[in-house]
């Protein structure tokens, strides 16, 4: 089945910024949709997001480049192409491109290509997007690891720590882990709000962080897990991402609300007493994107007890998690396709990252939009995991709504094992 035309626009991801959607057509009339998140904590390592820098227009913001790189010489590539080829047209996309960073078209154009794409064909099979990714195999529902508190550049600083999150870990079903996660998003709003600190929400949907200390932020988690009537580190688990890149300045970490300024051996010191303190079962980026040495005294100290999650640190890059792997600076890998710009690609470092018995977790963006490709993208991959935020805003809410309907769909066919999946990857939470 040909492809006979790309279109793409202009539209706005939910923090109101400009993004890129891109229609393909086929010969037989069907279309696919492939809308592009953005990210706001962007590791250096990531493939570019094209911007047209022009402040007079969005705020410098706007990309009418990508737009017609799309139109002009992508569609040039894409035109007359089989649209069940997938790794063919993103291995054309990429030497189109030439850079190794997908800078000179725009990552945000050729992964809005790839997934339009990667859409048409499932629609054109009549099949859903999780079985024709996964061609058949994807039946593992992921758990949710889901935001409670917002902090970092997603709460202006607010606090250091970007993301206070939830697991719930006996739970036995794909629903109940919603459920749980529900009590607790609600129950913490009851805390925030007699404490004299509810201020709305961060750009994940988590509850804007109105705290004096880092630490504050996991007396009002516990207590909200309390309130919501679970015992924390046994129904539920905590998960933080500390996106640790955003600390890290002229060699050091610093926690800007406490003013206190840490080394590496310090700060990883820091992330493991956290560990031992507090029923703390997965962690993101405890250290910066390049502080190798960092990641090895962490995993080390903790790798056989908490998930050890690098995003800035892999950037979905199947070199940097080769890298990872080899070092044993790691125990799971953040997933998250504009990183590095293509559905192959993306699907390449899920399936590396299992091969060598460590964890996908597949994510959203700090900006994101009403699409649920990665809720699809998760189940076809058996990834195990999904992260989307908070459990509030429709941008959020699609994500874990498109699960319970893929659950639907999979029938008696649907699996899940809930925090099962970190044995799997040698991890026995305590
Ligand atoms: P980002 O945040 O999309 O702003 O990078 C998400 C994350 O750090 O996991
Ligand atoms: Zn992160």
């Amino acid at each position: 089945m040909k492809i006979t035309s790309l279109d793409a626009l202009q539209i706005f991801d939910s923090r109101g910024n400009p993004t890129v959607e891109v229609i393909a057509t086929l010969e037989d009339g069907t279309t696919g949709h492939g809308l592009v998140p953005s990210g706001a904590s962007t590791g250096h390592h990531e493939a570019l997001e094209l911007r047209d820098c022009d402040k007079s227009r969005f705020r410098g913001k706007s990309v009418f480049k990508a737009v017609s790189h799309v139109k002009g010489e992508i569609a040039s590539t894409t035109l007359g192409r089989d649209v069940f080829d997938q790794a063919g047209l993103d291995a054309a996309l990429i030497a189109l491109d030439g850079t190794l960073g997908k800078s000179r078209l725009g990552a945000n154009a050729i992964l809005g290509t790839s997934m339009a794409v990667a859409q048409a064909a499932a629609n054109a099979k009549r099949i859903p997007l999780f079985e024709s990714l996964g061609a058949g195999q994807g039946t593992l529902l992921p758990l949710p690891e889901i935001q409670i508190f917002g902090g970092g550049k997603h709460a202006q600083g607010r606090i250091d720590i970007q993301d206070f999150m939830i697991m719930a870990l006996t739970a036995q079903s794909y629903e109940e882990t919603l459920e749980v996660t529900a009590n607790v998003f609600h129950a913490a709003a009851d805390v925030m709000r007699e404490r004299g600190l509810l201020a709305g929400v961060a750009d994940e949907g988590g509850y804007w962080p109105m705290f004096d200390r880092n630490e504050d932020v996991f007396d009002a988690l516990m207590a909200s897990i309390e309130r919501a009537g679970y015992t924390p580190g046994h129904e539920v688990g905590i998960s933080l991402d500390i996106a640790a890149t955003d600390l890290f300045h002229d060699g050091y970490y610093t926690l800007g609300l406490e003013q206190r300024r840490f080394t590496t051996e310090q700060f990883a010191a820091l992330m493991i007493e956290w560990v031992e303190k507090y029923p703390i079962v997965s962690i993101e980026d405890p250290m910066a994107e390049d502080d190798w040495a960092g990641w090895q005294i962490v995993r080390e100290a903790i790798g056989q007890r908490c998930q050890l999650i690098g995003d800035d640190l892999f950037t979905t890059n199947l070199e940097r998690i080769e890298r990872g792997i080899a070092a044993s600076a790691a125990n799971a890998v953040l997933i998250k396709l504009n990183q590095i710009g293509t559905v192959t690609e993306t699907i390449a470092a899920i399936h590396r990252t299992q091969a060598a018995g460590w964890l996908p977790v597949v994510s959203a963006r700090s900006g994101e939009t009403e699409d649920a490709f990665i809720s699809h993208l998760a189940v076809a991959t058996n990834a195990g995991q999904l992260k989307v935020g908070s459990f509030s805003r429709s941008e959020r809410m699609a994500k874990w709504n498109e699960v319970l309907r893929i659950q639907r769909l999979l029938g008696s066919r649907a699996r899940f094992i809930g925090a099962g999946i970190f044995a799997s990857a040698g991890i026995q939470l305590p």
